[in-house]
């Protein structure tokens, strides 16, 4: 596995969208949207670093499958959704990879009513876009590469990183 991008650097970027979603939202009845399981890290560090009341929830959206690196049916669960009729949403997912599952996400909670909804993700990787929309805030732009760490999975592994890292194909033999 190779270092992509360090702790410090990770907080500091968290620290910096923290900052951009409060003063956007300051006054308005928030409500954080972490996407299950890859956004877990990023939502709590992100939820302690902005200074305003707000509320968290949680949906859950899936597409890998296994030891692969490709994504498979997406299936998105709403069970979990707190009441986000006339409030303010904002999605904050892992990755921007496609865009096929924010896109999603975005039409799902749209159909609850909410007042807005906008999007946050971690990481955006170049050249894969593949939907209209971009996210609305992002903290890093990184190569097309598959990355494991800070909550980022492959086959359920790695999320505990604190750090991202790039796998690599020897990482991958079973
Ligand atoms: P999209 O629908 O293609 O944008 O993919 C988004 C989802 O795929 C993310 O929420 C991740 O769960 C997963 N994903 C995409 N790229 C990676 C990666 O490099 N590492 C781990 N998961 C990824
Ligand atoms: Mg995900």
């Amino acid at each position: 596995m190779k270092r992509l991008i360090d702790e410090q650097r990770i907080h500091e970027t968290v620290d910096r969208l923290a900052k951009q979603v409060a003063a956007e939202y300051e006054g308005r009845p928030l409500t954080i949207l972490g996407v299950l399981t890859g956004s877990i890290v990023l939502l709590s560090d992100l939820i302690r670093r902005i200074d305003l009341p707000l509320r968290v929830g949680l949906i859950q959206a899936s597409s890998y499958r296994g030891r692969t690196t490709t994504a498979g049916e997406l299936t998105i669960i709403d069970d979990l959704l707190p009441d986000i009729a006339e409030r303010d949403v904002l999605l904050v997912d892992d990755i921007f990879d496609t865009g096929h599952t924010m896109q999603a996400l975005l039409q799902a909670v749209a159909k609850h009513e909410p007042r807005s909804v906008h999007s946050l993700v971690l990481l955006w990787k170049e050249g894969r876009q593949t939907v209209e929309m971009s996210p609305d805030y992002f903290g890093f732009r990184i190569p097309d590469e598959f990355v494991v760490g800070y909550g980022l999975d492959y086959d359920d592994d790695y999320r505990h990183l604190p750090y991202i890292a790039v796998l690599e194909p020897n990482d991958m033999e079973t």
